[in-house]
């Protein structure tokens, strides 16, 4: 049992730990991600991804498992932002915050978007993706500052609730992207989203992904998400949610230490379950407690002194 309090404040929101379940992973029913948020060890959830309007996501093959993670390319499937509401009212007894994920393919569908998931009470805070690998429209966004950043300040001025950013590492201005979102008024970033990748049969001789194209998450990832948050970090003063490729605790104290204030769980949840939260609550706990410290917030960064 961890004996540290693992409490932090991020952007506005008090997390009983760190650790919060990454978009995408386990989709937008209200009553699982209420149990989830219930689970020991979860700081906060997060949903998949919200449009405007409903959409079907692609026929399967939707994802492939390799030996260094996955590659999977759902297509945003979602029922739309007012069905997602009716989704939330099933989510009882949240015990941690909830953060909804949102895309858009322009700036004004993403700011009506936001408009109407914030408005749940059940919402404490919401997440602009503008970093999905394959989807054309959403794809494209997050390579451009100016384009994020009007985004983000015309949502801020329509919503009270803390906005964060999920970045793309598909492009080289993510740090570029990451100080428009800030300058703008975005409350936190998640660095980062999956990488765009690709994979081919070859019986079929030709992709194996119905979408052609998919994110790749898991182990692979993380020394390039590590990278993005260190980056981001030196140059960027709103608080970072690492993500990419956490397998173990000592991947969550790697990217504390690059800079992040709080580090999301993706693939690992599908290769260990949600009992992975308190496996590495109890693992990040057991190295502070080794190394002397008394609180998550001080090791965040330490690498850059
Ligand atoms: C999907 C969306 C993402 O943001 C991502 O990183 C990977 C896949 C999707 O819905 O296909």
């Amino acid at each position: 049992m961890r004996s540290l309090d693992l409490s932090v404040d991020i952007a506005g929101l008090s997390l009983k730990t760190p650790l919060i379940l990454a978009s995408g992973i386990l989709g937008l029913s209200g009553r699982l991600l209420a149990k989830i948020s219930r689970a020991e060890g979860v700081g906060a959830v997060t949903t998949k991804s919200i449009g405007l309007k409903p959409r079907d996501g692609y026929p399967n093959p939707t994802i492939i498992l390799l030996p260094y993670g996955l590659i999977n390319s759902m297509g945003l499937p979602n029922p739309g932002a007012e069905a997602f509401l009716k989704e939330l009212d099933e989510a009882e007894d949240l015990s941690s915050p909830l953060i909804a994920s949102f895309y858009g393919y322009s700036v004004d569908e993403i700011v009506e978007t936001a408009r109407i998931i914030a408005k749940h009470p059940r919402v404490s805070a919401l997440e602009l993706n503008v970093s999905c690998p394959h989807v054309s429209g959403v794809y494209e966004l997050g390579f451009k500052p100016e384009l994020v950043a009007e985004a983000v300040s015309k949502v801020k001025k329509i919503i009270d609730k803390p906005l964060f950013v999920k970045l793309s590492p598909n492009t080289h201005l993510i740090v570029d992207v990451a100080r428009a979102a800030a300058e703008a008024g975005a409350d936190g970033l998640t660095a980062i989203n999956t990488v765009k990748a690709l994979a081919i049969d070859t019986e079929l001789f030709r992709p194996i992904l119905s979408g052609v194209y998919g994110g790749l998450s898991g182990p692979a990832l993380k020394p390039i998400a590590l990278r993005c948050v260190y980056e981001i970090y030196k140059e960027v003063d709103i608080p970072i949610v690492g993500c990419g490729g956490v397998s173990n605790s000592l991947d969550v104290v790697e990217f504390i230490l690059a800079g992040a204030s709080a580090v999301a769980l993706g693939s690992v949840i599908a290769f260990k379950g949600v009992g992975v939260f308190r496996e590495l609550a109890e693992g990040l706990s057991s190295y502070l407690e080794r190394k002397g410290f008394r609180s998550v917030r001080e090791i965040v960064g330490l690498s850059h002194r």
